[in-house]
């Protein structure tokens, strides 16, 4: 057992008398919240952290628990200098508990309690709500870690190892963030609530995690990268969403959340950046021009760009599903109860209440897709979905510039809105990607161009073979332009053990 580990133990064999104060779990977990002066607090992350480390253990990337990861681990909430690097075990890691710094004077910043001042306690009269709005925010954290717990097996390289393995555990440190706020101001329930958050088990029939993207499957390396692109964007808007809450611990907690999912969407927006610069540079050197020459493309080992584009409608229709129906009289609770805001709230120049405001929402009627003015407050949720949409374009604009440069004909885009959704307005509608609605036999002659088939996944998993020594690359994925923390690409960022 490490040193710290031995120290946890120790502190919490001694948290029974007056001295526990010892600042030895202050140590062990970083934290800017006062942890060794709230003792109720200290005994509820006394009994859940170990069953934390267990979830780890088990459900955590296996069989790299024994390996030294070069990672980041967050210290402070100082811009300049929150984070240090370092090689680390990952059942070792100082999962902290930061809040970005207190706003003097914050007043909450939408709803019908605009305007008064932000809650540092819970609203009584919001309180399962808001657990619910933290729970759902909670659970989607270490669902990610189970999705992707097969992965370093099959890394590219141990540059992108390591940030797989990054990854994972600042979304476990997003959960430790969300089980904070539970034990410490929702009481029994929130205890319960923060063991339950280990109980669930992602893809799991009887105990499944909540939310139905964070129970596929991410069966390979570009699967990773996309959902790093797509679906943690969905945690960046959520995030951003909570970060406008007038309950303003959660407010704080989720603005440094913010700070580290920057680096989750940079691992996928590189990650898919580098797979489609291989498949150009090796489709130049072939002399291949014809993105659709598709036997010969794979045959150099790179993925075809066609089949990118499928990956890519998949990852983004099932990530549109997370933002709920699009019309929602709990999104509307949530706003007007100050508990959640818009993306970039503060920045909007409308009233910030919506009693009379309207929002235009696609919906199908009559066979025809039509947009109708809903009243706002009930379109929260269609709103943030098409921020969301608005948020994705820059990394296809990226992607689309690689190809353009290597003088290739193709280009990627975004599927429509109503594509590929089960739930919300467009579920039990099938919609091309190019906005038509179709019957069930043109959706079912026609699908297989537009999202991956069994094909299409069994040759990505025929590329998905190890590089695990330093400076080795996968043929399918460029090696990046500089490596994490100005370290060399060929760095050893996983001492594998
Ligand atoms: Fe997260
Ligand atoms: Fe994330």
């Amino acid at each position: 057992m490490s040193e710290q580990l031995d120290t946890l133990v120790e502190v919490s064999e001694s948290i029974h008398g007056d001295n526990f104060v010892e600042v030895k779990y202050d140590d062990l977990i970083p934290n800017n919240v006062d942890l060794s002066s709230d003792r109720q607090l200290l005994r509820a992350l006394e009994a859940w952290h170990p069953n934390y480390l267990d979830w780890w253990k088990e459900m955590g990337p296996e069989g790299f628990q024994e390996s030294e990861v070069y990672l980041r681990t967050a210290v402070g909430v100082d811009p300049t200098g929150w984070a240090k690097f370092g090689h680390v075990k990952m059942p070792e890691y100082r999962w902290g508990i930061l809040l970005a710094p207190k706003v003097e004077g914050r007043t909450i910043p939408c709803g019908r309690h605009k305007g008064q001042a932000a809650w540092q306690e819970v609203p009584g009269e919001y309180r399962s709500l808001l657990r619910r709005l933290i729970v759902v925010q909670g659970d989607t954290e270490p669902a990610s870690v189970e999705q992707q717990r097969y992965l370093g097996k099959t890394a590219p390289s141990l540059y992108d190892m390591r940030n797989l393995f990054q990854v994972n555990v600042e979304e476990g440190r997003h959960l430790w963030a969300m089980v904070y706020l539970l034990v410490k101001y929702f009481g029994k329930d929130g205890r319960e609530e923060a063991q339950a958050l280990l109980e669930r088990r992602s893809g799991q029939q009887d105990n499944p995690r909540i939310l139905g993207a964070f129970n596929e499957r991410t069966p390979d390396w570009l699967s990773f990268f996309m959902f790093t692109y797509f679906t943690d964007r969905d945690g960046k808007m959520q995030l951003a969403a909570l970060a406008e809450s007038g309950f303003d611990p959660l407010s704080r907690s989720c603005r440094f959340m913010l700070t580290e999912e920057a680096h989750h969407l940079f691992v996928g927006e590189t990650g898919v950046g580098r797979t489609v610069e291989a498949t150009c540079t090796a489709m130049k050197k072939a002399g291949i021009t014809d993105p659709y020459d598709i036997e010969a493309i794979r045959a150099l080992g790179v993925v075809d760009l066609p089949l990118l584009q499928r990956k890519a409608n998949f990852h983004m229709s099932v990530t549109r599903d997370l933002f709920g129906s699009e019309i929602s009289s709990n999104a509307a609770d949530a706003f007007s109860s100050g508990l959640k805001g818009r993306f970039n709230e503060a920045n909007l120049t409308d009233d910030h209440e919506l009693q009379e405001a309207t929002y235009p929402v696609m919906q199908v009627e009559n066979g025809q897709l039509v947009t109708n003015e809903i009243p706002a407050l009930r379109a929260i949720n269609s709103r943030l979905l098409d921020d969301y949409i608005a948020d994705c374009q820059g990394g296809l604009d990226r992607w689309n510039k690689t190809i353009e440069n290597a003088g290739i004909d193709f280009k990627f885009t975004q599927p429509h809105k109503g594509f590929n959704r089960r739930i919300g307005e467009f579920a039990g509608h099938r919609i091309s990607p190019y906005g038509e609605l179709l019957t069930e036999e043109a959706w079912q002659a026609q699908s297989g161009a537009w999202l991956p088939n069994d094909s299409d996944m069994a040759f990505i998993n025929s590329l998905m073979k190890p590089c695990h020594q330093p400076g080795e690359y996968a043929s399918w994925i460029a090696p990046p332009r500089v490596g994490i923390n100005k370290q060399a690409t060929d760095f050893e960022y996983v001492k594998i053990a």
